[in-house]
């Protein structure tokens, strides 16, 4: 049999995952993807998890190239965490709407009204929005961080669903909100969900935090991306109703091949995760286009808002 010398092998005669592989270790890049991102995605990614899982790892890593497949919340707090690395977005235009969802000038107004504020920011919000806050959390740590915070008095911003779950989760607090909220969960019907416990009455139903009060009321289990993947498996359940995005199911198929997961029948899809594909991929691993960028007068403030997240989630 001929051996071909590996640059006579024409791009086309590869697989696109076979040619992102090879891409990645010719330009020492490592592929960060979110639970919530295509399966073909998530299938070739080296580290695939929720949003605190993924600051987590981009915090460590040597590689000189990230790709962030996710939304630009992600790729900005990547490269926060990794000024002097390239952090390439596979689709720039790949935006999640709850991440402006809050402006300066409400932070300001209950600044002035509180002197022990806490401005406690998801990590689904922009590097300025990061750079006006005290510290950053993910769904998957907010309530120990609020917690542990000295203040008395927090402003939680800018998800109202995740922010009202964890005023009931720390009652000895009094934790204020704005008004912003995830399209995708927030538009769940807890209709749809009665329905598919009705069909299935010994289905665990598992909800995530971003979702309207009336689902997660009728949640036995509500967490992180990364929590309801735990659950699922934990649980002695063999059915479960899953409301979170649609993405999730692939990773909790592979997990639990003997259990079943039903979704909500109008499908919780995020459009905006879903624009990062394999072509993406590659066009970015080819060129280096789309690199993340945040301005420098906000650089500072935001790193220190994400860092404080991740000490006090050690
Ligand atoms: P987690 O990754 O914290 O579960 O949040 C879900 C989400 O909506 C990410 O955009
Ligand atoms: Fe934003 Fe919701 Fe999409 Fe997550 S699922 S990126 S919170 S719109």
């Amino acid at each position: 049999m001929k051996i071909l010398h590996k640059s006579a092998v024409s791009s086309k005669d590869m697989t696109k995952q076979e040619e992102i592989k090879q891409l990645k270790l010719e330009k020492d890049a490592v592929l960060l993807a979110h639970y919530y991102v295509p399966a073909q995605v998530q299938e070739i990614a080296d580290y695939v998890g929720d949003s605190f899982y993924l600051s987590k790892v981009a915090s460590k890593l040597t590689n000189k190239v990230l790709v962030f497949c996710g939304v630009s919340f992600m790729g900005e707090s990547g490269k926060l965490l990794n000024p002097d690395k390239a952090v390439l977005m596979p689709d720039a235009s790949a935006d999640c709407p709850m991440a402006h969802m809050v402006t300066k000038e409400e932070i300001d107004d209950v600044r002035a009204r509180y002197e022990d504020l806490a401005v406690v920011c998801y990590i689904n919000s922009t590097a300025e929005i990061k750079s006006w806050s005290d510290v950053c959390v993910t769904s998957a740590n907010a309530v120990q961080i609020v917690k542990k915070l000295p203040n008395q008095n927090i402003l939680f911003i800018p998800d109202k669903n995740l922010g009202r779950y964890v005023a009931e989760q720390v009652p000895e607090k009094n934790v204020m909100l704005v008004k912003g909220y995830c399209p995708v969960h927030e538009e769940m019907k807890v209709k749809e969900i009665q329905e598919l416990k009705q069909l299935h009455p010994l289905a665990e139903v598992l909800a995530h935090p971003e979702c309207n009060a009336s689902v997660l009321s009728i949640a036995d289990y509500i967490g992180s991306t990364t929590g309801i993947l735990k659950q699922a498996a934990a649980s002695n359940a063999k059915e479960f109703i899953i409301a979170t995005e649609i993405g999730v199911r692939y990773e909790l198929e592979k997990q639990n091949p003997k259990k079943t997961f039903y979704f909500p029948k109008t499908e919780p899809v995020c459009m905006d995760m879903k624009k990062i594909t394999l072509d993406g991929i590659l066009h970015v691993l080819r060129t280096g286009e789309n690199g993340a960028a945040v301005a420098s007068n906000i650089a500072e403030p935001s790193k220190a808002t994400l860092n404080r997240m991740l000490e006090l989630a050690a």
